[in-house]
């Protein structure tokens, strides 16, 4: 597939996407939100419930949590771009297929194409896997930065697995608080 150079060409792409078989039972094409001049990119999996109903990354119970670890370190969600790897909701929240992820990765090629973010977050193991390193090991690489095509990435936890496990809050706190020191770096920022 051509990466789509423009975002009018990437949103018609995406909102007509047939590709697989998620189009079929969406409610709404969740393609990203935040600025499109963004440093920092953050990437989850797949839209839930909620963002499919309202077509907006992270807004459901996950997306409530991940805003408070933004706001504990002072990142606003306006100054970041969200974006999952899947922009289809999979039914009742699995994991992203493979063969989903092959089929919808270049509209976030794309994505990453028009940003040119300096900085991408994982959000997640299934993420940090397909966009870091196929063996990433979440709980002994997380907060570790990589070098990737002149791109600093690295992978926090996912907010809904903090949900589950809140002994985690304590690390994912450390790495939000990295990732805003990075970002005030780049921003010239003491
Ligand atoms: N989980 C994700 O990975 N992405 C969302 O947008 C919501 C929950």
């Amino acid at each position: 597939m051509a990466l789509e150079t423009s975002w009018e060409a990437l949103e018609s792409a995406c909102l007509n996407c047939t590709k697989c078989e998620l189009c079929k039972t969406r409610t709404n094409v969740v393609l990203g939100c935040g600025s499109r001049d963004a440093k920092l990119m953050f990437v989850g999996e797949a839209p839930g419930e909620k963002e499919d109903l309202s077509g907006i990354p992270f807004v459901g119970a996950a997306g409530k949590l991940f805003d408070k670890f933004l706001y504990a370190v002072g990142i606003e969600r306006d100054e970041v771009y969200i974006a999952n790897m899947l922009k289809c909701r999979p039914p009742k929240n699995r994991d992203p297929l493979p063969a989903e992820q092959d089929v919808c990765i270049d509209y976030l090629r794309s994505q990453v194409k028009l940003i040119r973010p300096a900085m991408i977050v994982c959000l997640g193991r299934i993420s940090a896997m397909r966009l870091i390193k196929p063996d990433f090991k979440i709980t002994k690489e997380h907060g570790v930065w990589f070098n990737k095509g002149g791109i600093s990435m690295c992978a926090v936890y996912h907010p809904s697995l903090l949900l589950r496990d809140p002994r985690k809050k304590e690390d994912m706190l450390e790495d939000m608080k990295a990732i805003k020191a990075k970002l005030d770096s780049l921003n010239g920022v003491e």
